[in-house]
């Protein structure tokens, strides 16, 4: 039997990037997922991994959207075994000039987007089955021009610890994943493909491994915790090739 044969997932922000290789794994391991994004040219594409795969239209600051949604993994799959929690966005801005806009935006696509898109899934999700939240080492370190992304993952592993202790009654872990470095198509950042590149250079040059992490080793990482990790609960597992303790 395959390893997540009859398991039933979300994945909000699997359309591409680490999410996609969570979706993947999952796929190929036999389960059954619905995976959220926004862009409908990425939602088709990944409508195209097969029949056990659902892709659904929606924006995580919008709570109209995230009760829709609700509804739609309701009428899907009924009860899941699995949330992955991942959807994110940063904008590399030194404080003096992050905007109020920027800051509104980062917090609500990552910190709100994240709270709302849990507390309209965990009822949903069976007794004895788990969530997992894409963090960032950003929470812990101190990388210049990402502030109120740093802020806004820090609030999500505040989530964490206490959403695990509301859940706990009902059998359900929850745990996130903090990733370094990562080499997806935007590395997490709202960046020109030029700054992106530069981002790039100064994670391999800092990270102690000399090396950006790929979305299959987070994805490995999250299915770790999200199946395998079944006597842990409130816990923030690090991928970061090593940057937070010895970088
Ligand atoms: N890459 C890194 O180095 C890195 C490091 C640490 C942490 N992270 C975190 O890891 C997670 C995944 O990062 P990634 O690099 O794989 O990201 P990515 O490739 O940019 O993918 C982000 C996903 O989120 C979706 N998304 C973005 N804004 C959304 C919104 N408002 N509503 C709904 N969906 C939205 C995107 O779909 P659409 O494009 O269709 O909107 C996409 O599916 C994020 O939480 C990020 O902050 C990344």
């Amino acid at each position: 039997m395959s390893r997540f044969e009859g398991k039933k997932a979300v994945v909000s922000g699997g359309t591409h990037g680490m999410g996609l290789a969570v979706v993947k794994a999952l796929v190929e391991g036999g389960a059954e997922v619905l995976l959220t994004g926004r862009d409908e040219t990425k939602l088709a594409a990944a409508k195209e991994l097969g029949p056990r795969v659902h892709a659904v239209r929606c924006d995580v600051t919008k709570l109209d959207e995230l009760r829709s949604l609700a509804d739609t993994v309701k009428t899907t799959l009924g009860e899941v075994d699995f949330v992955h929690v991942n959807t994110g966005y940063a904008k590399l801005l030194p404080m003096e000039l992050t905007t109020e806009e920027s800051f509104d935006w980062t917090f609500g696509v990552n910190t709100k987007g994240a709270y709302f898109t849990t507390q309209v899934l965990a009822p949903l999700v069976r007794e004895g089955g788990s969530i997992v939240f894409t963090t960032s080492v950003a929470n812990i370190t101190g990388i210049p021009g990402m502030s109120a992304y740093a802020g806004s993952k820090a609030a999500v592993r505040s989530f964490v610890k206490v959403f695990a202790a509301e859940l706990l009654p009902r059998g359900i872990r929850v745990n996130a994943v903090s990733p370094g470095f990562i080499d997806t198509p935007s590395m997490g950042v709202d960046a020109s493909a030029e700054e992106r590149v530069q981002f790039q250079q100064v994670g391999d040059d800092t990270t102690p491994m000399k090396r950006h992490g790929s979305p299959e080793e987070v994805a490995a990482a999250v299915l770790f915790m999200g199946f395998d990790a079944t006597f842990t609960t409130a816990e923030e597992l690090i991928i970061d090739g090593g940057l937070a303790e010895l970088g």
